[in-house]
């Protein structure tokens, strides 16, 4: 099945409006179910992702579908002069605002009601894109990509952080029982929603991984594009340039 029509709920509405209403409705378990689920590597994975803008020093920064904000948080390291965060679940950007509030970021991060594949904000505008976990569940991928292109600056940089699928046949094993059985049920219990456990998997198998997920890079026209699998192909890091 192609992957912009892997839905959470699987009913008429555009996928846009249920992966909005599915993460509106596990914002507050959100948090703590990705530090249990991925036993807080999930951290480790960002920082090596704001590891690869450090050399360029950008000072305007986009972090797209920012959640709950840690990727925007995790950006401030990098000294930056604004951050701006966009989703379109109002819902977990509430959980950010408090986070960064606590943090006393306001002045640095704004977080912003956006779709990543309608977003308008001038063309050239950011030195660099974020986007964490968030690709494979727009809409429109190549929308949304060809959108973060035009407001990406000339040699600006897009550093994607996605879930991806093991090719190792041992890890794969171990893979597929984590994700079939183990996070949907965690999920369930603690997030009160049946479904949005169960199509993280479904969404995840249907990404397009690794070189596919590249190919498309290169073919919007992004150049010096590579990527990085993490924790033995559990995840992986995309980098891009305009
Ligand atoms: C799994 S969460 C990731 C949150 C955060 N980036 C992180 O690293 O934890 C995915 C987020 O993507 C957002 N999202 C999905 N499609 C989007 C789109 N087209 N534009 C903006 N945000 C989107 C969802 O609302 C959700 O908050």
């Amino acid at each position: 099945m192609l992957h912009d029509n892997v839905t959470p709920y699987k009913n008429n509405n555009p996928k846009k409006e249920q992966v909005a209403q599915m993460f509106d409705n596990i914002a507050n378990r959100y948090d703590f179910l990705n530090g249990l689920l991925s036993m807080g590597t999930h951290k480790g994975w960002r920082k090596k992702c704001v590891n690869l803008l450090k050399t360029k020093q950008p000072k305007i920064i986009l972090d797209v579908a920012t959640g709950t904000g840690d990727f925007a948080i995790e950006c401030a390291k990098l000294d930056p002069t604004k951050i701006i965060g966009i989703d379109i679940s109002d819902g977990m950007m509430q959980f950010g605002r408090e986070k960064i509030k606590k943090l006393k970021l306001e002045n640095l991060i704004t977080l912003e009601n956006g779709n990543a594949e309608t977003v308008d904000f001038p063309d050239n505008m950011f030195d660099a894109i974020v986007v964490g976990f968030g690709v494979r569940n727009f809409q429109n991928l190549e929308k949304g990509l060809e959108n973060l292109y035009r407001v990406l600056k000339p040699n600006g940089q897009l550093v994607i952080l996605e879930f991806s699928y093991p090719r190792n046949w041992f890890i794969k094993g171990l893979y597929n029982f984590y994700f079939s059985y183990i996070t949907p049920a965690i999920g369930k219990i603690f997030s009160k929603d049946n479904r949005a456990y169960t199509y993280l998997t479904e969404s995840v198998k249907a990404f397009p991984n690794n070189e596919n997920f590249i190919t498309i890079l290169n073919k919007l026209k992004y150049k010096n594009t590579n990527f990085k699998s993490l924790s033995f192909g559990v995840a992986a890091i995309y980098y891009a340039e305009k």
